[in-house]
């Protein structure tokens, strides 16, 4: 049976210059680097520089992802952008992106879940490609959280910086088992209940300003493996495959603590996980193209590889995605 799979065939990230270390934080507010790394494995996140926006991080992601994919811009007919944290409430972030790359054809648009926000958007992009409504995707995860983070709250301002990733996603041909390339399937959540566990304080139909993120840190700690082991055993229950069959485990990175206790629940090999937290700290929708890009360029990921990605976020959202590279 022919059926159409959506296949990643190229990736690419950006960080901005400016590295902020967990030394320097502790000259900011009253923390310490045995405290950063003992609770979330992070040593260092990149900040954006004084103008630079997340589009800016976005459109460089997407060009390395482009070349890397051996595809012109002109090649794309639809962007979609993950982002908590666009240039504008409006317009999306995704059509600043366009206009970057000149294209002026196809379509241009932001989803919003946040650290959930790829695994929406890739989710999203399979749907536009096998309904036949999309052909070539560009899907980007891009934030900055420097931005709308309270630097005098250190229960907050530790965990968070700024990144881009992308993927160029094309539509492919398979035979519909388990050993066809692409995206195999993809399971999404969200539970509004949770919605005040974290959040920012600030919105244009609430405060009509920007506002702050705030976090309740042990709630959102006490949700995350649960949820995220749901939405992996979602997705071996429609595959009928198992932790054993995955090549790599690309979790979102917001703390090495529950990535490994993850791990650890769906009994996955310490070896198969990709960690990056330590050097980028938690990136919200960038964290796991970051991820993944890391991956590919130090030569962990390749062609036909199983990968299992999750995400865990604000809303509370949360998803997997599994895909064979
Ligand atoms: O994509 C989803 C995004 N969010 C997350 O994934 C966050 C999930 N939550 C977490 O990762 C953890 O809850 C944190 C890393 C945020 C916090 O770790 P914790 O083990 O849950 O610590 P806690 O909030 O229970 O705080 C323990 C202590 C408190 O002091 P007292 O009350 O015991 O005296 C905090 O005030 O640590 C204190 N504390 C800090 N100390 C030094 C909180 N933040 C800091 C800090 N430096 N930066």
């Amino acid at each position: 049976m022919s059926v159409i799979r959506s296949t990643v065939t190229g990736c690419g990230s950006f960080l901005p210059e400016k590295i902020l270390t967990n030394d320097d934080l502790s000259k900011m507010v009253d923390t310490s680097d045995e405290w950063i790394v003992q609770r979330t494995g992070i040593t260092q996140r990149h900040i954006a520089g004084e103008g630079e926006m997340t589009s800016d991080l976005a459109l460089a992601a997407a060009r390395r992802a482009l070349a890397d994919a051996g595809r012109d811009a002109q090649d794309i007919d639809t962007i979609i952008l993950a982002t908590a944290t666009p240039d504008n409430t409006f317009p999306a972030t995704a059509v600043t992106v366009q206009a970057g790359l000149g294209i002026h054809h196809g379509a241009a648009f932001d989803i919003h879940a946040v650290c959930s926000g790829f695994v929406y958007a890739l989710t999203t992009a399979d749907a536009y490609i096998r309904s036949g409504l999309a052909r070539r995707c560009l899907v980007i995860g891009a934030e900055t959280f420097s931005r709308i983070l309270d630097w005098e709250d250190r229960t907050t301002c530790v965990l968070f910086g700024d990144g881009a990733g992308a993927v160029v996603v094309e539509a492919s041909e398979g035979v519909g088992s388990n050993d066809d390339r692409g995206i195999l399937t993809s399971h999404l959540r969200s539970d509004g209940r949770h919605k005040d566990k974290l959040y920012v304080d600030g919105g244009p139909s609430s405060t009509q300003t920007v506002g702050h993120l705030r976090m309740e840190g042990r709630e959102v700690y006490k949700h995350a493996v649960g949820m995220i082991t749901d939405v992996i055993e979602d997705a071996y229950k429609a595959t009928g495959l198992t932790s054993e069959d995955l090549t790599w485990f690309v979790p979102h990175q917001a703390n090495k603590r529950i990535i490994d206790a993850s791990a650890r629940k769906l009994k996955i090999a310490p070896e198969k996980v990709v960690t990056t937290v330590q050097l980028h700290g938690n990136t919200s929708a960038a964290s796991i193209p970051l991820a993944l890009d890391t991956a590919v360029r130090d030569g962990r990921i390749k062609k036909n590889d199983l990968l299992m990605l999750e995400a865990m976020g604000g809303g509370f959202t949360w998803g997997s995605v599994l895909l064979r590279w």
